[in-house]
């Protein structure tokens, strides 16, 4: 007889996922939706991550979800009875790793029959991505998306219990569910959610699509979190959003917003605060003016500014041009003058000239970015962009890179080169992966320094002078 799917069998639809609801944003507690504990008994599971912080964030829940119903973690993805891939979707590379990978487990699955082999995240939530894993890797019990994690119990045991296959994956979803349980992987270090989902509809970018319409958390449920990282011993925290400069933006009944937070934060007794991401079209002189406070507000942004022309800034819908965006740098240069700039830059976006290309170099040197992650364009099906035309070659497209890179890199350097016989405070996150004597650690700018070092110093804050600078790390030594 063939097994009805039905119950659990929803694809996702990009075009539904534009939709944006006026309704109010449901907070959802987690509790309700916990049933069966004890069911993960004597199983094991291992989680592959793949992508960006925020999806980081998202295993630490499903780890959690897992650890309450039972499951211990496995230390080899060989043993384990549940192999879960928590995915991205941001660029085809991203994708077509996790299709490998899927490939490869399909051994282990012929191995152990009873094996759960799921995929979760981002790419789930396109349904190209769904009808390939129908066809081609029929295989995969669990399919569910970025909407739905809460739901993980349920479809387990249907999984299990009822050995059907579950595909579910919700595409208009707009909900904040508090409470879930998390198992972080850093004792020190912790990512707090402070929004989900994204409005902003960069032409070329699947976010918004894969993440839902945009809404912030309640302040009182953010500084609660904190205050319990705090009573655990957490040192550091990153507020994480697609756009959390504008936070708050979405709440009806307040005016509280990104630099209300900070503040807050501020007044805390947690030794550092960082977030990410910011968009520099809601990046306003009061957060630049809290930052400037200090204290535990580090002195580093990661700000991405894409392109530096303004046409191509246009038609990627960034809602700023090259002039704001400098304007904005000199400001925070302005008030916090030790900061340290990062940046995101796309090259080849379709129709992008050599002129409009040397716009984006011209923008990099005015910037003193101290690093930045760098892209070739991918179309993402769905996204206006991947429907402009693009007469560029792979090759042009790379020699743009190469070339990027090269500045990037000069800033890397410039940017370590401030620190030179400098006394900085490393937070130590452990032993350095070439020697067990050599300890590693990140400064308030986060810079990376190695220094010799007893291993009981880690998750501490040490003084370290810096002896050494080159262009990826420094080196230093333990002052006192
Ligand atoms: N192609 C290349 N890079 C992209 N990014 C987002 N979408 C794409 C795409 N389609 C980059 C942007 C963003 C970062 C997280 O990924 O620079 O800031
Ligand atoms: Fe994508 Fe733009 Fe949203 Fe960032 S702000 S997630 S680039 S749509």
């Amino acid at each position: 007889m063939k097994k009805d799917y039905s119950k659990y069998f929803v694809k996702p639809s990009i075009k539904d996922a534009r939709k944006r609801k006026s309704t109010e944003t449901a907070v959802i507690d987690f509790n309700e939706y916990f049933l069966m504990k004890g069911f993960g008994k004597g199983k094991t599971y291992k989680i592959e991550t793949y992508g960006c912080q925020g999806n980081e964030a998202d295993t630490e829940k499903i780890r959690g979800i897992l650890e309450a119903l039972d499951f211990t973690e496995s230390d080899k993805l060989e043993d384990a009875d549940l192999i879960l891939l928590n995915t991205c979707a941001i660029r085809e590379n991203a994708e077509n790793r996790v299709f490998g990978e899927l490939g490869r487990l399909k051994q282990y699955k012929k191995n152990n029959p009873d094996l759960i082999l799921g995929i979760s995240g981002c790419m789930p939530q396109e349904e190209k991505v769904v009808d390939r894993i129908l066809n081609k890797f029929q295989y995969v019990d669990l399919v569910f998306g970025t909407h739905n994690i809460y739901k993980l119990p349920e479809y387990l045991e249907t999984v299990v219990l009822s050995k059907e296959r579950v595909i579910e994956v919700f595409s208009e979803e707009g909900n904040i569910i508090e409470n879930m349980p998390k198992i972080r992987e850093n004792t020190k270090k912790a990512w707090v959610n402070i929004m989900y989902g994204c409005d902003e509809f960069c032409t070329y970018c699947i976010v918004p699509y894969t993440r839902g319409k945009e809404r912030s958390r309640k302040s009182e449920h953010i500084l609660a979190e904190v205050q319990e990282l705090i009573n655990q011993g957490y040192k550091e925290v990153t507020l994480l959003g697609q756009n959390v400069n504008s936070y708050g933006n979405d709440f009806t009944e307040s005016e509280y917003k990104f630099s209300n937070l900070l503040e807050d934060l501020n007044k805390m007794d947690i030794d550092r605060v960082r977030f990410t991401t910011s968009h520099p079209k809601d990046f306003d002189l009061d957060t630049v003016k809290v930052l400037a406070k200090q204290g535990n507000l580090m002195p580093y942004i990661h700000l991405p500014v894409q392109s530096g022309s303004n046409e191509v800034l246009k038609r990627m819908n960034r809602k700023y041009t090259k002039e704001q965006y400098i304007e904005l740098v000199n400001n925070i240069y302005k008030y916090i003058p030790n900061a340290s700039l990062t940046t995101d830059i796309i090259v080849g976006f379709p129709g992008e000239t050599e002129e409009q290309f040397n716009e984006t170099l011209d923008l990099v040197e005015k910037c003193k970015f101290e690093g930045a992650f760098t892209f070739v364009y991918s179309p993402r099906e769905g996204t206006p962009a991947a429907k402009y035309e693009d007469d560029m070659t792979m090759e042009e497209k790379k020699q743009r890179l190469y070339k990027l890179n090269e500045l990037v890199n000069d800033g890397y350097l410039r940017g370590n080169l401030r620190f030179d016989n400098k006394i900085v405070k490393v937070l130590v996150d452990g032993v350095s992966k070439n020697s067990d004597e050599i300890l590693a650690g990140y400064t308030e700018n986060n810079k990376l320094v190695n220094f010799k070092g007893n291993e009981d110093l880690i998750g501490k804050i040490v003084e370290v002078r810096i002896t050494e600078v080159k262009t990826w790390s420094l080196k230093g030594e333990q002052v006192g």
